[in-house]
């Protein structure tokens, strides 16, 4: 039996999510939107595409979350997305509203599903879902650190002549200003970026990378990136799916590791079909520790401005 596939919010980002899923055969998908007509739309047109990549996937749209509650997956984009001069945080009010709307309606899933959360501020939505669900702490995971991570490499390959696959690099904390790139576990051709790049060139093009989501907005215009996020967010799923046992930094409840508790915020996770299999322990610098705390004291900031609507 195929996977079941629940894309909550049929948006630039959960579309393009269910578009990936059809062309890579992940499962079955439903698209659920506010407004059902147009994720019904959508669904048909991507459905009449199916045949010119041989995917034997259905794909459904619409608002029943009967449909949504029967999945075995389901990933929440719903939301507002950022428009210029608007922050992450701007979003958080707005979007908590809709989040707690759609976790109180996951809850009653039939199916003890895995749950996704993109929609922003990331690792306070993750924790709200988390919360709000009482879903198991090893299946709601947050999407954002794949994506800032990547957003990395691509400035350092701007940078330096080498194929994309041998750059390692993973930027850890919130999905926000004050996320913490590795500067000491960036490896390009093996070798320490470090070695390669003066000091405060690495730390520029690690700057780009935390402005990544800033730039492509004030580029677009009437929203945010949803082609790099979308293709972050099935590289989760695919691992969970196919059981990869890949280490990825995905937004999670760290229950005490890296001293951190109380929140959901970027760490590196093995991610396998039980979900979060392991928190992996990266030996960290103590200014990399350092940074990773404040950025835990940011998330519980905006944890703090919600935490009397749950
Ligand atoms: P979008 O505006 O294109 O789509 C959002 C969709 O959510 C809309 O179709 C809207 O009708 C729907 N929606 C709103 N309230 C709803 C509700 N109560 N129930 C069901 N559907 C509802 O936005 P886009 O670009 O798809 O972004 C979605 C979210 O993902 C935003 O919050 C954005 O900031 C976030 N995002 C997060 C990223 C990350 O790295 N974690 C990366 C990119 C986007
Ligand atoms: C991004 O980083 C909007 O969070 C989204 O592109």
């Amino acid at each position: 039996m195929k996977p079941k596939i629940g894309i909550v919010g049929a948006g630039n980002v959960g579309a393009t999510i269910a578009h990936l899923c059809l062309m890579k055969g992940l499962g079955d998908i439903y698209m659920l939107d506010l407004n059902s007509d147009m994720a019904q739309g959508k669904a048909l047109d991507m459905s009449q595409s199916k045949y010119l990549f041989s995917s034997d996937i259905t794909i459904e749209g619409g608002g029943d979350y009967e449909k949504i509650t029967d999945c075995d997956y389901i990933i929440i984009t719903a939301g507002l997305a950022r428009k210029p001069g608007m922050t992450r945080d701007d979003l958080l009010n707005k979007n908590f509203e809709i989040i707690k709307e759609v976790a109180l309606k996951i809850k009653t899933s039939k199916k003890n599903p895995f749950v996704i959360v993109v929609s922003n501020p990331l690792d306070v939505m993750a924790y709200s879902v988390f919360k709000l669900t009482g879903f198991d702490k090893k299946k709601v995971i947050g999407m954002a650190g794949i994506l800032d991570s990547y957003r990395f490499m691509h400035y350092l390959q701007q940078k330096i002549s080498v194929s994309g696959d041998n750059i390692n690099t993973m930027i850890l904390g919130s999905h926000g200003d004050t996320m913490v790139p590795l500067l000491s576990k960036t490896l390009i051709n093996g070798k320490p970026a470090s070695s390669l790049f003066p000091e405060a060139e690495l730390t520029t093009l690690a700057n780009k990378a935390r402005n990544g989501g800033a730039e492509i907005v004030a580029l677009l215009k009437t929203g945010s990136a949803y082609y790099a996020p979308a293709a972050s967010t099935v590289k989760m799923l695919d691992a969970i799916i196919y059981d990869r046992k890949i280490t990825l930094p995905c937004s999670v409840f760290p229950d005490g590791a890296y001293g951190l508790t109380d929140l959901f915020i970027g760490l590196p996770v093995t991610l396998g079909n039980a979900g979060v299999e392991e928190i992996t322990d990266f030996k960290l610098t103590p200014e990399e520790q350092t940074a990773l705390e404040a950025s835990a004291k940011a998330i519980k900031e905006q944890l703090a401005v919600i935490k009397d609507k749950f």
